[in-house]
């Protein structure tokens, strides 16, 4: 990974733990097990979206720190709602048994709705840093990503897709909505944070939309491809549950083909931003190269 990330990275990982309830608060069972799925590792893609955007944009990491993390919260309630049986049934994550199989499936339903409540507390709170216009507006961008209209509605056809056979627009629509409305959303958090123009708000964004189909259709590849060393998930799920998935769909040389087309598109939305966009070409280039 390159170093800049990976410092990012760190940044975001002290900040959670600075942030997030201690695991002894009462009822400690439900911040244990909000803090089992938080901090079992990820690659915090999201909230580096986020500060490297906001950076490039000429803010502080510091300042958008909150929204960044609360974004990961939002994340995380994602994957260990995605894993229950209701959903994907799946065993491991983040390189550890899933939040049910370690908390039971009460528990773990409830720590993903503590860590969306969470989200929400954190941007609220930003109120000292930011203009209380911004935080409402990045309220509004991060409920709009979360809800029917993003990831809630692409986990609802993701799962109507599931062992029926569908076209590549369906696929599109899952990705762009599970998995490209958050992190759309994630890069426009920072870019309204750092308070810029509405041009470069809207390129950035495009960015985002390129990223989040080049990140999933990656994920669709590597659910082939990569072990659960690498991944830290067991491998093969997708084609064993009949999802539709974009190599199922369109075969894997046409997803390779597709998920580096998205990440040059990205790169080419940035073209009219002014600042440096150099670091933001990395992490396009890393959606791609990854491999976990
Ligand atoms: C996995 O996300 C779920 C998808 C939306 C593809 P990540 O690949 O970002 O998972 P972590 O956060 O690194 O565990
Ligand atoms: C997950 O998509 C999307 C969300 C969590 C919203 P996947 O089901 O493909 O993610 P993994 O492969 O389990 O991480
Ligand atoms: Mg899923
Ligand atoms: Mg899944
Ligand atoms: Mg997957």
């Amino acid at each position: 990974m390159l170093q800049y990330l990976d410092d990012v990275r760190r940044q975001i990982d002290d900040a959670l733990e600075s942030l997030f309830p201690p695991a002894e608060t009462y009822p400690d069972v439900i911040y244990r097990a909000m803090r089992y799925s938080l901090f079992a590792g990820g690659k915090r893609f999201r909230p580096t979206l986020t500060v490297i955007v906001a950076q490039a944009a000429g803010a502080s990491a510091e300042s958008v720190m909150p929204a960044a993390c609360a974004i990961e919260y939002i994340h995380t309630y994602s994957l260990i709602h995605d894993d229950l049986p209701a959903i994907d049934n799946d065993d491991y994550r983040r390189g550890r048994p899933t939040c049910h199989k370690e908390f039971g499936e009460d528990i773990a339903i409830l720590a993903g709705d503590g860590l969306f409540a969470e989200a929400f507390a954190l941007v609220a709170g930003l109120q000292k840093a930011s203009e209380q216009r911004k935080i409402i507006q990045v309220i509004k961008e991060l409920a709009e990503a979360a809800g029917p209209g993003g990831m809630v509605g692409g986990q609802v056809v993701d799962m109507e897709s599931t062992g029926r056979r569908v076209d590549l627009d369906t696929v599109l629509f899952i990705h762009a909505h599970k998995t490209g409305k958050l992190i759309r959303a994630a890069a426009r958090t920072g870019a309204i944070l750092a308070g810029a123009a509405d041009d470069e708000i809207e390129a950035y964004s495009r960015y985002g939309d390129h990223l989040g189909l080049a990140f999933q259709i990656t994920d669709d590849i590597l659910d082939e491809t990569g072990s659960l060393e690498e991944l830290g998930k067991t491998p093969g799920q997708d084609r064993a549950s009949h999802k539709a998935t974009y190599p199922a769909v369109a075969g894997m040389p046409a997803a390779i083909t597709r998920a580096q087309e998205e990440a040059a598109a990205a790169i080419d939305a940035l073209n009219g931003v002014k600042t440096d966009i150099e670091r933001l070409k990395g992490l396009a280039t890393f959606v791609v190269e990854r491999t976990g």
